[in-house]
């Protein structure tokens, strides 16, 4: 079969790539920019530099073609004017049209359209069978170029138009395009539904489509339209960042367009989605924004340092930040625990610098050790039973440390009474003699 692809971009080449290994696909790609054409050569038997407004590039493009692909977007920045996507869209259906009559091969023509034309519905359900009614000219622009690809149906022609919620995948990670809005206040309370489909499936839904010689709408959305502050919440939270704060006082003009868009017909047509559902980051980061967000809240703890667990107590596998600023005094302590062996805790030094102390039962020190983010010795394993206390020497300090779970914290650890309690000027100065013995020894002479 001989496809055409119009518009290589992220979802054209993930296309590509998918059709580029089946021996009954004969393809041709097309993109706007020059630079672009060995990027694409080993994906295709055929590159075309076009614009899809240009009749006879066009025309040239698709002259063998039994389907043509539309997958073409204003390309660069997203928020691009309605002018911008007038010369995309509707520039190129127009083009279509005029020559469509001239490509006898032709038998199909799906294009990659947008759930936007539906416009606003309270939060109510849209279906395929919804009168479209876009709210802006973006959206007007969108659905006449869907009327123009209408006219391209014929006897033997069909025309898909797949109306696709917002596409995110690898390369395109929601955790990415969220993180700039950590910690943000938005105006309106972020109840309107948004609809979104993964990479994969629109590449798969298109191939299928094709297989399947799909004709007229599909929407092409996950199973689950999610109120926007639900979605950023899940998605700030896997990442470990501030959620986003909404204020419905400042909300100004239109309300947000408001839509569940149901994939009803894609399930009618069996189809199945990889994923149905918006797939949240599963990784929590542990990076300079987090250090520098643990940083400050360390700063301004009366105790001068601060946990951040990656755990939840009840796991079995208790692993955490410890961010500390010098002066946090740490009273000795060891972990004992019932099951031999499992009252180990490792510390490793992510950033900045300690000094651990390791103490007989008695309270005198038997080791000292400086622990040193890029250091020669950046990080121990305690074991069990073995009385410890560390200080801070430098600002800022991140330790990394694992023990095992669950945590109860009247078993946790057991500290030696003689030494003061938190928080009492025995302690400050407790402290201050502690991390007076690694700055001597940083001071000495070699
Ligand atoms: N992104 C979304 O969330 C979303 C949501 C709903 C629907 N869609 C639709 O999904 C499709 C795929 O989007 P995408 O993210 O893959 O887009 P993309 O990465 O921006 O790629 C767009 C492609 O279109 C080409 N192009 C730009 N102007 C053109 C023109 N006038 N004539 C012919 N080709 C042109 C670009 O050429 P160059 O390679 O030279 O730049 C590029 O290859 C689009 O039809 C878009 O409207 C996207």
């Amino acid at each position: 079969m001989r496809i055409t692809i119009v518009g290589c971009g992220y979802v054209g080449t993930a296309l590509a790539r998918h059709w580029r290994h089946d021996p009954q696909v004969r393809l041709t790609v097309t993109c706007t920019r020059e630079e672009r054409r060995s990027q694409l050569a080993p994906l295709a038997e055929r590159v075309e530099v076009l614009r899809a407004g240009d009749g006879p590039a066009l025309r040239l493009a698709l002259q063998d073609a039994e389907v043509a692909v539309f997958c073409l977007a204003p390309t660069g920045d997203r928020l691009v004017s309605a002018d911008a996507y007038g010369a995309t869209y509707r520039d190129s259906f127009s083009a279509l049209a005029a020559l469509v009559d001239e490509l006898p091969n032709l038998r199909q023509i799906v294009y990659t359209g947008s759930c936007s034309v539906y416009g606003d519905a309270g939060g109510g359900w849209v279906d395929e069978s919804t009168p479209a009614a876009p709210r802006d000219d973006h959206g007007r622009v969108l659905l006449e170029s869907e009327e123009l690809l209408g006219r391209c149906r014929a006897p033997g022609r069909r025309v898909c138009v797949l109306r696709l919620g917002a596409i995110y995948g690898p390369g395109r990670e929601l955790g990415e395009r969220f993180r700039p809005l950590a910690g943000s206040t938005r105006p309106g309370d972020g109840r309107q539904h948004s609809s979104w489909i993964h990479r994969d499936d629109v590449v798969g839904a298109i191939a299928a489509a094709v297989n399947g010689g799909w004709d007229g709408l599909v929407n092409l959305v996950d199973d689950e339209p999610l109120p926007v502050a639900d979605l950023l919440d899940r998605v700030l939270a896997a990442g470990a960042l501030e959620p986003v704060r909404w204020h419905p006082a400042a909300a100004t003009g239109t309300k947000p367009a408001d839509r569940r868009v149901s994939n009803r017909r894609l399930h009618q047509l069996g189809h199945r989605l990889r994923h149905p559902r918006v797939q949240v980051p599963l990784l929590k980061r542990i990076d300079q924004t987090l250090f520098d967000a643990l940083a400050s809240q360390s700063r301004e703890a009366p105790r001068g340092r601060c946990n951040h667990n990656l755990h939840q107590e009840s796991d079995l596998v208790q692993r955490f930040l410890n961010v500390l600023q010098p002066g946090t005094y740490v009273r000795p302590h060891r972990h004992q625990r019932e099951q031999p062996g499992t009252g180990f805790e490792c510390f490793l030094v992510l950033q900045g610098a300690v000094g651990l102390l390791v103490l007989d039962a008695a309270g005198a020190v038997i080791s000292r050790q400086r622990l040193e983010a890029g250091g020669a010795l950046r990080g121990v394993e305690l074991a069990e039973g073995q009385v410890h206390t560390l200080v801070a020497l430098e600002p800022d300090t991140v330790l990394f440390e694992l023990k095992q779970g669950p945590y109860i914290p009247s078993a946790d650890k057991d500290f030696l009474s003689q030494f003061p309690a938190e928080g009492t000027p025995a302690a400050e100065a407790q402290e201050r003699c502690w991390r007076a013995l690694f700055e001597e020894e940083e001071n000495a002479d070699p």
